[in-house]
């Protein structure tokens, strides 16, 4: 279903609100932004309200998980300061997100761009409560939702407000709408899907949604060992869910019968412990041998993965294929990134890890779309409706 848009809706003095996902990292002890791309990735949406000369750019968002209570380092003056810095104007920001001060202080505000008090300082944005979705709603004219982060929760400001006001989507969210939504219900095929990260059970939704429609299938990480060791391959110390083995097996099972090739790890980079390790191998085959662990993959298997993928028009790439935050075991997830850069087919990139991964590498530029959510990137490319997205209005 196409969503009406903000270049759909008139927003010439009109009182705009915005929920982004600002939801950014913070430093522990300092509390300084340590990643502000998500705040970047909504400049688009929000440079463009200003050109159009609205009365006034309301913004909301949640930071953290505070749990309905105000928590002091879970303000967001931070991120008003740095959202200054990146627009180049004024950012008022606000120390609640509903009432009559807050009302008061948006009408007198000589500031354009007002940024509401953290959402979940109040339990009712979380419990989706009808009278605090009314209460957003009633400061602004128009919603626009641009947190495609936070557009699996049904909130108050994700999902419930867009049932009080015109309701449209930003850029950001457009573009999350066209590579992680549509370009994967209906790809242009060949597709390969990339699968990794340390869990079977993150992924088995993923998988199940994407055999139906993918090419090839290319599993590696923590995960690729599960489904090893339900081909009776020995796997030594490395990652196992035992309780998904036989989950494993009814999967590749299942590709066999939909005519998917899956491609698993024919060698790996090994070791006697992750921390300080005494011994770094590489094995000769799939198994390894009792007492070690497997962190990346291998040589073998870098060249497999990229002979799998090398004819594919779209790649989805979601987790990493070895513990790529240790410099040591990065090479695998580097070498098939720099790859899939290197193809220039269109290459869908889940967010989190693998977006990390691919910032590591300096490969941001190289891919299609590196999606800006985690959680929600996960369930869209499960097939899953996001609350967030169906709120809002049909074209
Ligand atoms: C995220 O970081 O994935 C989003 O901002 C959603 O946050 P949440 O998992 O706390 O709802």
């Amino acid at each position: 279903m196409n969503k009406k848009s903000i270049k759909d809706i008139q927003i010439k003095d009109k009182l705009v609100i915005m929920r982004v996902d600002f939801n950014v990292p913070l430093d522990k002890k300092t509390g300084v932004i340590t990643d502000d791309t998500r705040i970047t990735a909504a400049l688009p949406t929000i440079e463009y309200i200003l050109k159009n000369n609205p009365k006034k750019l309301i913004l909301m968002t949640h930071l953290g998980r505070p749990d309905g209570q105000v928590k002091e380092e879970l303000r967001l003056d931070p991120v008003a300061k740095r959202l200054q810095d990146l627009i180049k104007s004024p950012v008022k920001k606000l120390n609640d997100c509903v009432g009559s001060k807050v009302k008061a202080a948006i009408d007198s505000s000589r500031e354009q761009v007002i940024l509401l008090e953290n959402l979940r300082f109040h339990s009712e944005e979380e419990e989706n409560d009808a009278d605090f979705a009314k209460e957003l709603a009633s400061l602004a004219d128009i919603y626009v939702n641009d947190a495609f982060g936070t557009a699996h929760r049904a909130h108050a400001s994700t999902e419930g407000v867009a049932h009080y006001l015109p309701a449209v989507s930003g850029f950001l969210l457009d573009k999350e709408i066209e590579y992680v939504g549509r370009s994967l219900e209906s790809p242009e095929k060949p597709l390969a899907v990339i699968l990794g990260g340390s869990k079977v059970s993150d992924k088995i939704g993923v998988i199940e949604n994407l055999l139906n429609k993918a090419d090839t299938l290319v599993i590696g990480g923590g995960m690729a060992y599960t489904f090893l060791k339900s081909q009776g391959i020995s796997i030594g110390n490395s990652k196992l869910e035992k309780d998904k083995i036989d989950l494993a097996k009814d999967t590749l099972e299942k590709a066999k019968k939909k005519n998917v090739k899956v491609v698993l790890p024919v060698d790996h980079l090994i070791v006697d412990r992750i921390d300080e390790p005494l011994k770094i191998e590489t094995t000769k085959d799939a198994s390894i041998p009792d007492g070690m662990i497997a962190v990346d993959i291998g040589p073998k298997t870098i060249e497999l993965f990229k002979n799998a993928l090398r004819d594919s028009k779209t790649i989805c790439w979601n987790g990493p294929l070895g513990i790529f935050e240790n410099d040591k075991y990065a090479a695998g997830t580097k070498a098939i990134g720099e790859f899939v850069a290197r193809l220039g087919v269109k290459s869908i990139i889940g967010g989190g890890d693998t977006a990390s991964a691919v910032a590591k590498f300096g490969l941001e530029k190289k891919m299609t779309h590196i999606s800006t959510g985690g959680g929600a990137s996960l369930e869209y490319m499960e097939g899953k409706v996001l609350p967030g997205i169906a709120a809002l209005q049909d074209k």
